[in-house]
């Protein structure tokens, strides 16, 4: 369904609200040939409204040759700011850049908010947008989150269909997404909720089994027979499995680069508004996936570049991967119990549902 210029502009309201955009600043909006025109016109609007000095700066896309998908997030590494000086410098010279083009694992990124510009991706579907307005809430949540990830040394995922992979912690710092970017040099993505990092270099081991309903990304696809992948020293050396299996392995092969099957980040979902069977009723193009990435007590873990992170590698595959039913323990306490969040709101709506049992 679709929403109205007026809901979209309170959305974005509230998020440039939260993102602390003030009377004077300079926004730029960032757009390409895939930027939806209801989310463009509303952002500018309501960052207009606000009294920010708004541009818009539009750029070519580029990889559609290289990339088996449509999805922005299928191939990664280079831009439409790559060696772009005059486009970069537009950006760093802007207080705030809303992304509607999706710059994500790029060098260019990591420049520009070096500048203390900040930068709020946003690519999902107008009505998407409006469900998953992001809250304080939802960053309390999450920062409480990552106060367990910086803490700990090991995180430990297991499974009833048989997961028991070990990521050693402390290179790289938690990462949190909760949707809007409240200080200089902030990176965040609307929507979004839940915390991430990335394991040491070389420092996983274990087996991961996909069952049904695990979600594969950018492929945009419910897992429908186990999937079983091998982790030995920080990397996939082996993907077992049926037909999914199959296409999953021809899919990564097709970028030739070793570094694809690396663990990228590990993390979990926090956004009790982001739903698993969104996948379900959408068409593969019109959306990036976000709610699977965010629904609440997920195991999101990946294959790909650690860049983000400030590691070294910058491969063009990236595979997301949203597990149900984790349990998620962090030296030893736990964080999240058979896709149950470990903390008052988890608990408390894992007691709810438990009540509805009888009714459902
Ligand atoms: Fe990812």
């Amino acid at each position: 369904m679709s929403v109205s210029d007026t809901d979209l502009m309170q959305a974005w309201n509230r998020v440039l609200k939260l993102s602390n955009l003030q009377a004077g600043q300079i926004v730029t909006v960032l757009t390409s040939a895939d930027t939806h025109p209801q989310t463009l016109r509303c952002a500018i609007a309501a960052a207009s409204a606000l009294g920010a000095r708004v541009n818009r700066l539009d750029l070519p896309p580029v990889n559609a040759e290289k990339s088996l998908s449509r999805d922005s997030l299928a191939y990664l590494g280079t831009t439409p700011l790559t060696g772009n000086t005059a486009a970069i410098a537009m950006l760093k010279a802007s207080d705030l850049v809303l992304d509607l083009m999706t710059l994500l694992f790029s060098p260019e990124q990591h420049d520009i908010l070096s500048s203390g510009t900040r930068i709020l991706l946003a690519v999902e579907p107008p009505e998407v947008l409006c469900r998953l307005v992001p809250t304080e809430g939802d960053r309390q949540r999450v920062l409480a989150a990552s106060t367990l990830i910086e803490g700990a040394r090991e995180m430990h995922i297991t499974s009833g269909s048989g997961t028991d992979l070990r990521c050693r912690l402390g290179e790289f710092p938690a990462i949190c997404e909760y949707g809007f970017v409240d200080k200089p040099g902030r990176w965040d993505h609307w929507p979004s909720g839940f915390v991430l990092t990335w394991p040491n270099e070389g420092q996983s081991d274990g087996v991961v089994v996909l069952e049904r309903g695990d979600i594969l990304l950018p492929l945009k696809e419910y897992v429908n027979e186990p999937i079983r992948l091998t982790v030995q020293g920080g990397f996939v050396r082996r993907i077992e499995g049926g037909l999914q299996a199959e296409i999953l392995k021809s899919y990564m092969a097709s970028y030739e680069d070793p570094e694809a099957y690396a663990v990228s980040h590990v993390g979990w979902g926090l956004q009790p508004r982001a739903q698993w069977s969104m996948l379900a009723h959408y068409d593969k193009e019109s959306h990036i996936g976000m709610d699977g990435r965010a629904f609440e007590g997920n195991f999101l873990w990946s294959m790909g570049p650690n860049n983000e992170a400030g590691g070294n590698r910058t491969t063009a595959c990236h595979i997301d991967i949203p597990m149900c039913h984790c349990s998620v323990h962090l030296d030893g306490k736990a964080a999240v119990i058979d896709g149950v969040v470990q903390d008052d709101q988890g608990l408390s709506r894992a007691a709810a549902r438990a009540a509805m049992k009888g009714i459902l």
